[in-house]
């Protein structure tokens, strides 16, 4: 890996765009988890205390139709100020006159956050004209949002062959502490793969299948496999159209030797909301209008035994609808299992991805893993040995 970094840039009276990650967990218009503002803050300090204008790019949210309300930036800017522990200006567009005013006005060493760049078409496009109006804003540009780097966007990859490139704190201290605890990884090597985004990441254990020993599935990504082999989920989250996709992983994890681990119990309740009356049911025992929304204790027990027989445990996504009680269980229990085999010094384990970090956060023992990444897809994919288009734009 050879990129420039900010040691190599001069950024006093220039004004920086850095691509961050500002992609946090909101809830109610509150951030709930500031992990990836407060591991971006060095980069901002650094470039505003040598002088520059520093100005943050960011997407929030997968927002398809244009700007609206619930994925707009600003709801974040309060979070990142008070991390930062300096005020932040904000802008509600990235392009533009607004964007262009905004940076006009800000004085050297202050920070600003330019609105949502998915709310521009060619942002997710990796449209050029698109980055050359994001160029235009800027003489400097520093990448530091490795939780973003895997997808081949304008402000990932084609802004930073637009301008003097280089890569941000954060984004060099999650390339250097990966390759040090992944690089090669001691075996077994577990995988916990989880949460909500099932068709991005169902490419992704395609080849994880063929990386990893153990793969421990959870969440609506377990409930898709279970869908896949016949097992009748009700009403839980499973992305039933790609049931051909999970009997394709389970084929090629049989061949190559990788146990898949899928949940034997799941709590099911008809509502999913905070203490929805739930019951312990096994696959093949829940109702047309039930969905599962946390993995049972049986499952953890057989999950936790597997996991005690790896060296290395890489975690994204939670196990359960962690955010709801007590559908957190599961999720705080295996967190728990992995913490204590980390501290008993039998285990490495490298935790990522936005939902992921809250979870483990919220389970109390987030410091107990041997490292946490602020990536969750990014990660997963660099540990497919995947080069990422937004490291590959820095290196060239
Ligand atoms: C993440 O939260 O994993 C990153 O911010 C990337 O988001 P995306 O999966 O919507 O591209
Ligand atoms: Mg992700």
């Amino acid at each position: 890996m050879t990129f420039k970094t900010l040691d190599d840039i001069a950024p006093a009276s220039r004004t920086v765009l850095v691509r961050a990650d500002l992609n946090v967990p909101v809830q109610d218009g509150q951030v709930t988890d500031a992990t990836r503002l407060v591991r971006l803050v060095p980069t901002l300090k650094e470039l505003a205390s040598k002088g520059a204008k520093v100005v943050v790019l960011s997407h929030f949210g997968r927002p398809k139709n244009g700007p609206d309300e619930k994925n707009s930036l600003r709801q974040v800017v309060p979070a990142l100020s008070d991390a930062l522990g300096a005020p932040v200006a904000f802008a509600g567009d990235c392009i533009g006159k607004p964007a262009q005013d905004a940076i006009r006005a800000l004085e050297k060493g202050q920070v600003l956050v330019l609105e949502n760049l998915r709310f521009h078409a060619g942002e997710e496009k990796n449209d050029p004209a698109f980055a050359a109006d994001l160029a235009k804003l800027g003489d400097i540009y520093v990448n530091d949002a490795f939780s973003a780097a895997h997808r081949a966007h304008a402000s990932t990859e084609a802004l930073a062959r637009l301008l003097p490139a280089a890569a941000g704190r954060l984004m060099q201290a999650e390339l250097v502490a990966l390759s040090k605890a992944l690089g090669q990884p001691q075996r077994p090597v577990a995988a916990v793969v989880g949460g909500a985004k099932i068709s991005t990441k169902l490419d992704l254990l395609l080849n994880l299948v063929g990386k990893v020993d153990i793969l421990a599935l959870g969440g609506g990504m377990a409930n898709t496999f279970l869908y896949a082999q016949g097992v009748d989920v009700g009403a839980s989250l499973a992305e039933k159209d790609m049931a051909d996709q999970a009997r394709a992983i389970l084929a090629k994890a049989e061949a190559g030797g990788c146990q898949i681990l899928l949940p034997k119990d799941g709590a099911v309740a008809k509502q999913f909301k905070a203490h929805a009356p739930s019951r312990i049911a096994a696959p093949g025992d829940i109702a047309a209008d039930e969905m599962i929304l946390d993995a049972g204790p049986a499952t953890v027990a057989y999950y936790g035994e597997k996991l005690a027989t790896a060296k290395t445990v890489v975690w994204n996504g939670p196990m359960g609808a962690f955010e709801i009680e007590p559908f957190d269980a599961a999720t705080n229990a295996v967190a728990k299992i992995v913490a204590d085999l980390t501290k008993a010094g039998t285990v490495l384990s490298v935790a990522g991805g936005g939902d992921t970090v809250a979870a483990l956060e919220h389970a109390g023992v987030a410091d107990a893993f041997s490292y946490i990444s602020t990536a969750g897809g990014a990660f997963l994919e660099w540990l497919e040995g995947k080069e990422l288009p937004g490291v590959k734009a820095l290196e060239e």
